[in-house]
């Protein structure tokens, strides 16, 4: 979900919501020369402060080590631009797979912008395509030619998905004027979709009438499986047991586990709810530090659960880490409460040495944190459905970054130190559902809006994509959140003591700052060779392709702030080019860039466009009638819709090789 002040659509944080009370810390006047240092040894700082601290022979010897290593993002670089259109590199072809209002069920109507219905939306793809996955399909001739893409439907845009809606008067109006059955539309436009996709005479296309297409929306049922299911601050008036939600929401980005399911992450829960508490409420502390309600969706006008005054504990059953069988349509999905409850961006996972899954998240919001989850059993892949409940059982633990290049992972376990009844916490539970709060305790480094966090494949270092803060003042930099006003954010390496995830300490460094290296005051770091068209801002999804080469999808930015849209960049990590970012792909006037996954070939990209034409104070006005863009139909009448591309060569071939 996108970050710029709006005056009239959904972002990412609304005012002093969630905000994190704590003075966690504050390590401002330690941005070590240490890490100036360790940049320029890796090659990511730009010329200017290298040539401040470095001799210009050793200088030179750094470009010309650089010139003469070999890129592995072999593509003609796609021009940095903003326009109404999607672009590629040279020789590739982006095409539309699926957009919202396609079918998905067999028997769903045609999109109709004028005639939505909830039912028919309960069968189409969802809205605001997020994070993508693509599972091979067992037992297929070419596994990377046919298998199931797992969908995450974020949010909603209703002056862009609905006629006739005004501007409201200020981005903190709450969205007036909503019915029943544009709610009702709403709720089935969340979630998820599972499609059967195959690739035939070189293209792709949706299998229609598949066993396996399924829809999940914001009420179908869910089962709350770990240490918090049951437990009395679970329990609606709807629920009595506290063990079964309807729905998920706000679903960001996710991972993919080895015994073969889906991760997806709730993120901004606390827009789905309205009302108010009892006076002196004991969930109030709670609601409170999660932003809980913001007003936003007015779904609690006409569903009781969603309103506060009715129904005090239903925003304790969501937030969390969602676990899917995308093979099995028929499958309840799980809420595994044992990762503990945040607006996590993602959580991607790495099989440890040990066999233990670790799981990394990110708690999307300034100042929020980095988390860890380590699996108290083992994955054997021998028998990978052993493994289907291993998620609701373990340790989550929270990062503290130290000035001197180390971090530390706070465990957050009821009864250690002052996670105890003096504090409020009576039980596990209490600090899963209060995860923030708990971490707040512990005295963690307080980020720049975590959002994916994953592990290399190739080389077991962790990235962590901070994308921006601009509520951070110089007096509150820190040495992992160096910049004051960060507009444009930065990327985290963290490398696990001989590849140990579940190692209680890690070494860290700044991979790369971001921004337009040409503007000295912006502080951007990446290598010099990155051209005008390379640097980005605002990193939001990460993915790997099967090279073990990284790829940056970007949330923010836009032709006023930086001169071009959100896209795809490849960034290299390793050698003399470490730092050297190249753009690949960009997205249409007002969208974001989500979800990038490869096939096991890489010979096809999936990229998900979400919500095109999203107006914002930095862009224009753009509502139903006259949107900044009407990607991807370009047709009279119909709107903007959110749409999965597919990436392919032009003649076959790996993506950028
Ligand atoms: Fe939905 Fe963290 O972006
Ligand atoms: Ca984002
Ligand atoms: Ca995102
Ligand atoms: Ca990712």
């Amino acid at each position: 979900m996108r970050t710029t002040i709006s005056s009239f659509v959904l972002r990412e944080e609304s005012e002093d919501v969630g905000r994190n009370p704590t003075d966690n810390p504050t390590i401002g006047d330690v941005i070590a020369a240490r890490f100036a240092r360790r940049d320029i040894l890796k090659g990511a700082l730009g010329v200017a402060a290298i040539a401040a601290t470095v001799s210009p022979l050793a200088l030179a010897a750094t470009g010309s080590a650089r010139a003469e290593a070999a890129s592995r993002y072999r593509f003609d670089e796609l021009e940095a631009g903003a326009d109404e259109n999607h672009h590629v590199a040279p020789g590739y072809d982006a095409d539309v797979l699926i957009r919202w209002g396609d079918p998905v069920l067999p028997g769903a109507p045609p999109f109709n912008p004028t005639a939505h219905t909830a039912a028919a939306q309960r069968a189409q793809f969802g809205y605001n395509n997020d994070y993508l996955a693509y599972f091979p399909m067992p037992g297929a001739a070419d596994p990377s030619a046919h298998g199931l893409l797992v969908v995450n439907h974020e949010y909603t845009n209703e002056e862009l998905m609905f006629a006739g809606l005004k501007r409201p008067e200020s981005k903190d109006a709450p969205r007036t004027g909503s019915t029943l059955a544009r709610t009702d539309i709403e709720i089935a436009a969340h979630g998820g979709s599972v499609i059967e996709v195959k690739r035939e005479n070189g293209k792709w296309q949706v299998a229609a009438n598949s066993k396996y297409a399924r829809r999940i929306d914001a009420d179908t049922p869910m089962e709350i499986t770990g240490p918090v299911a049951g437990h009395p601050r679970m329990q609606t008036p709807a629920d009595p047991a506290g063990r079964r939600v309807h729905g998920m929401v706000n679903n960001c980005a996710g991972g993919v586990t080895p015994w073969g399911t889906w991760l997806t992450c709730e993120e901004n829960i606390h827009h789905y709810f309205t009302g108010k508490l009892p006076d002196g409420h004991p969930e109030a502390r709670n609601h409170r530090r999660y932003g809980v309600p913001s007003g936003f969706y007015q779904w609690g006008d006409f569903h009781d659960r969603f309103n506060l005054g009715k129904a005090s504990n239903e925003p304790n059953r969501f937030g969390w880490v969602v676990e899917i069988d995308p093979f099995d349509p028929a499958s309840t999905p799980k809420k595994r409460t044992a990762l503990g409850r945040g607006k996590h961006e993602g959580a991607a996972g790495v099989v440890n040495k040990d066999s233990r899954y670790v799981v990394y998240m990110g708690d999307d919001e300034r100042f929020e944190y980095v988390y860890r989850f380590i699996t108290a059993g083992r994955f054997d892949p021998a028998d990978p459905r052993a493994s289907r409940d291993l998620l609701d059982e373990g340790t989550v633990s929270v990062a503290r970054y130290n000035a001197d290049g180390t971090l530390d992972w706070l465990p957050l376990v009821y009864g250690q130190g002052s996670l105890t009844a003096e504090n409020g916490f009576a039980s596990q539970a209490d600090v899963l559902i209060e995860k923030r709060r708990a971490a707040d305790l512990l005295k963690p480094t307080r980020m720049d809006r975590p959002e994916d966090v994953e592990a290399s494949p190739a080389t077991g270092k962790v990235y962590v994509m901070l994308t921006n803060n601009d509520r951070r003042t110089a007096e509150r930099v820190d040495a992992a959140n160096p910049r004051a006003a960060n507009d444009f954010g930065h990327i985290i390496e963290m490398t696990p003591p001989d590849g140990d995830h579940a190692a209680p300490q890690f070494r860290w460094e700044i991979l790369v700052r971001c921004g337009d290296p040409a503007v000295a005051a912006v502080g951007a770091t990446f290598s010099t060779e990155t051209t005008r068209n390379g640097w980005f801002g605002m990193p939001d999804n990460l993915a790997f392709d099967n090279q073990g080469r990284m790829w940056i999808a970007t949330d923010g930015n836009t032709r006023k702030r930086s001169g071009r849209t959100d896209g795809l960049w490849g960034l290299e990590t390793e050698g003399p080019l470490r730092g050297t970012s190249r753009h690949f792909y960009r997205v249409p006037l007002g969208a974001e860039l989500c979800g990038p996954c490869f096939t096991p070939d890489d010979q096809t990209l999936f990229v998900a466009v979400q919500h095109p034409a999203e107006g914002g104070s930095a862009d224009a006005v753009s509502t139903f009638e006259e949107p900044i863009t009407r990607w991807p139909d370009f047709k009279p009448g119909m709107p903007p819709r959110p749409s999965v591309v597919v990436i392919t060569r032009r003649g076959g071939g790996k993506i950028g090789t």
